[in-house]
């Protein structure tokens, strides 16, 4: 049941606010300042062990995992990355018993995710699920791991589970960061910035009228470039992917600082770029890479915390705190992606070529 939406894409896309609603509740403890996540089965003694951790996924939740470890490094300033997890299983990797493995799968059937699950269990490491489907193959096999909480996902392109899914790290990374080294004063000033997310993505999803409006005048691009930086790369991957998968247009992400190490070649007035510009510390930087687009007479659709001057457009959207921004600016570009694919009338819920869970090698 579509529930008034003509896709499934559009239905979760605007169910994100009470999505994201679902995976804090209950979970909030404000006398501490932190989170309880209830199947973590991670001992307090045993989280100030962890070294490092490594987040293993595919496609939209390999992205999510990259924001995931920007959040762990950040609020718990505990070494993080993200890999797809069919590179890390073929490169006969390095398995280290001060490492925390976390595997992420809206499906928790991904033959990829589970077959690393796997290899890394045979040999000793331990292993957490960040999963949306309860009691999938992915969620049985890890030694604990906590819930997405996004709801069925019906679409093959994943929109909502993916913001819950950052969501969900960021829990993590909050849990993870008050039993290390995150103030009390810093742990509540991500809760509040938590619990302000279900309202700011209302706001966000109130501005589709006009999204859709960009998204016609750029439905004609053959391709275009996604940019961002630290925070905002990820977003842009994230971006990149949803436009390619939806509209079948060409898209690429590129941090922007390595603009000038190539691709600047391919700016012109047909190429746009979309520049994820968040007002953080990074602000100068990535007006300055508008710049350098601009000088090359290329187009440029900014989604910003303010109106952004180098920008032919700018989709703008409420500020969170520093750390929580990117859940936020990907919201827009769904609904850019859905509504570019919309006027291109593409097949939107089952694109060509793709399966909702890839249980093959
Ligand atoms: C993108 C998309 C895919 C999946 C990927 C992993 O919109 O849907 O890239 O994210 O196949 O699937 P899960 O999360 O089920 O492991």
């Amino acid at each position: 049941d579509m529930g008034g939406h003509d896709t499934y894409m559009h239905k979760e896309i605007s169910e994100q606010a009470e999505a994201v609603d679902r995976v804090l509740r209950g979970r909030i403890d404000d006398r501490f300042s932190t989170v309880h996540l209830g199947g973590l089965n991670l001992e307090p003694g045993e989280a100030r062990r962890v070294r490092r951790i490594k987040i293993l996924g595919c496609g939209t939740s390999y992205h999510a995992g990259q924001i995931g470890a920007g959040l762990i490094e950040e609020l718990a300033r505990i070494p993080a990355d993200a890999e797809p997890a069919s590179e890390f299983r073929y490169r006969n990797p390095v398995v280290d018993p001060d490492t925390l493995y976390v595997a992420v799968s809206q499906s928790g059937e991904t033959y990829d995710v589970l077959a690393a699950v796997q290899e890394l269990k045979r040999k000793g490491a331990r292993v957490l699920g960040v999963v949306n489907v309860v009691g999938s193959a992915i969620a049985r096999e890890a030694d604990g791991g906590t819930y997405v909480h996004a709801g069925p996902e019906v679409c093959v392109v994943s929109t909502k589970c993916f913001t819950n899914t950052v969501v969900a790290f960021a829990l993590l990374a909050l849990h993870l960061g008050r039993i290390r080294d995150l103030s009390v004063a810093d742990g509540k000033r991500i809760i509040e910035g938590l619990r302000r997310l279900p309202g700011q993505i209302d706001e966000i999803l109130k501005t589709e009228p006009e999204i859709k409006q960009l998204a016609r005048r750029y439905a004609d691009a053959k391709s275009m470039l996604f940019i961002g930086r630290v925070r905002g790369y990820p977003v842009a991957r994230e971006a990149s992917l949803k436009l390619k998968e939806v509209s079948y247009i060409h898209a690429e992400a590129y941090p922007a600082s390595e603009l000038k190490h190539g691709p600047l070649a391919l700016i012109d007035p047909s190429m746009p770029t979309v520049a994820i510009v968040p007002d953080d510390d990074l602000l100068e930087k990535n007006r300055a890479a508008m710049e350098e687009i601009k000088a090359r007479s290329g187009r440029i659709l900014a989604v910003a915390h303010q109106p952004q001057e180098k920008a032919d457009d700018t989709i703008i959207v409420p500020k969170n705190e520093n750390e929580l921004d990117p859940i936020l600016m990907g919201i827009p570009l769904q609904l850019f992606a859905y509504h570019t694919a919309l006027a291109l009338g593409r097949d939107i819920d089952k694109p060509r070529n793709l399966a909702k869970s890839v249980t093959v090698e």
